[in-house]
């Protein structure tokens, strides 16, 4: 398998298409074989970066770069940002309005449960530019 990128646009606001990227990808690593649990994980974590884009955010990409090793992850979106990463990292923060919460988001999960579920992950914020949260999952801890 040589190496296989991806990229998805993402829709502020847009319910309806929202989280076909993570669908996109989920379809491509199962095609290629990559094993259910590692996808699992990918797709989990690619869910809740894509949907805090249209939640929270604006137009955005999700970019992926897929290897027999491991899967990066790239969503990027163009502002407002966040104020306080490190806050935001927080399990039950979240500034989510009641319109948002009555379609189920704004538990203050998402960032931590892609914490939990890559390897490694770097979120970069610059208001109001924008931000990019960037992962990688691991088909092997050897
Ligand atoms: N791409 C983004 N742009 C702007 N703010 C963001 C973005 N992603 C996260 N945030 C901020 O970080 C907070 C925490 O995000 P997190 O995904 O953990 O929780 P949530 O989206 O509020 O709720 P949940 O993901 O459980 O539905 C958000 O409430 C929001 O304030
Ligand atoms: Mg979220």
């Amino acid at each position: 398998m040589t190496t296989i990128e991806l990229d998805f646009e993402i829709k502020h606001n847009d319910f309806d298409r929202a989280g076909s990227a993570s669908s996109g990808l989920k379809n491509t690593l199962k095609q290629i074989g990559y094993p259910p649990d590692i996808i699992k994980r990918i797709v989990v974590s690619s869910y809740e970066a894509e949907m805090n884009v249209v939640v929270h955010a604006s137009d955005g990409h999700l970019r992926a770069v897929i290897t027999p090793d491991e899967v990066h992850v790239t969503v990027k979106d163009n502002g407002p940002g966040i104020e306080n990463v490190e806050m935001a990292m927080k399990e039950g923060y979240s500034t989510a309005p009641e319109r948002i919460r009555e379609l189920g988001f704004g538990a203050g999960m998402g960032l931590p449960n892609i914490k939990k579920n890559t390897d490694e992950l770097k979120v970069e914020s610059f208001v109001p530019t924008g931000t990019t949260v960037d992962f990688i999952v691991r088909r092997s801890n050897g």
